[in-house]
């Protein structure tokens, strides 16, 4: 008698404990639902619900954060453009210089981002992608003369891993 019932026991408290786990998996479940809209729009970042108006500085400042200050920030190799800062991104810009103010074909700096893969010097470097839109965000900004604000510096901080396009 006493056998049978130690038996019985384990048996029904595994049951239990199964429907236990399967309860407390169904409610997490329901409660990582009930989250979703409130956790997808706290990740937008203000700059991405109101995109800044082109030939800002303000337009550019996501492009070379995802793209560029990675690689030209204070590591960077000396004779590379400093690009994570606006006091130092002021200095390339003028007559001449890597940014010429209104001729984006004219300008190193935006020659380079539209080299093919393949070609040497291409930035960002080959296996790394920057998107057409950011381009010619890129573009309209020097067009527009590289306007970078001049009264406070901005630091330039990279965002996000550098993405690869293969
Ligand atoms: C993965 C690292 C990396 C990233 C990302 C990167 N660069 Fe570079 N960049 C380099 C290196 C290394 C050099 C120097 C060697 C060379 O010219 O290839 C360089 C050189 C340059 C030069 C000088 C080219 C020349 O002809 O002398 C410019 C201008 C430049 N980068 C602009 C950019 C811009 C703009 C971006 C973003 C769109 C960018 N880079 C992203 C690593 C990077």
């Amino acid at each position: 008698m006493a056998q049978r019932r130690l038996r019985k026991t384990p048996k029904t408290r595994v049951y239990d404990a199964a429907i236990l786990v399967q309860t407390a998996r169904m409610r997490i479940a329901a409660s990582v639902l009930c989250c979703l809209p409130f956790l997808v729009t706290g990740c937008a970042s203000p700059d991405e619900a109101e995109p800044a108006e082109p030939g800002t500085f303000a337009s550019v400042r996501p492009v070379l954060e995802t793209n560029c200050v990675h690689c030209h920030g204070d590591n960077r190799l000396s004779y590379m453009p400093p690009i994570n800062d606006t006091k130092a991104l002021r200095r390339l810009i003028g007559p001449g210089n890597w940014i010429i103010p209104g001729k984006p074909d004219g300008s190193r700096f935006f020659q380079v981002i539209t080299f093919s893969d393949e070609q040497p010097g291409a930035m960002p470097p080959s296996g790394h992608a920057i998107t057409a839109p950011e381009v010619s965000l890129l573009r309209q900004w020097i067009s527009a003369g590289a306007p970078v604000p001049e009264d406070h510096t901005i630091i330039l901080h990279p965002r996000g891993e550098l993405p690869r396009s293969r």
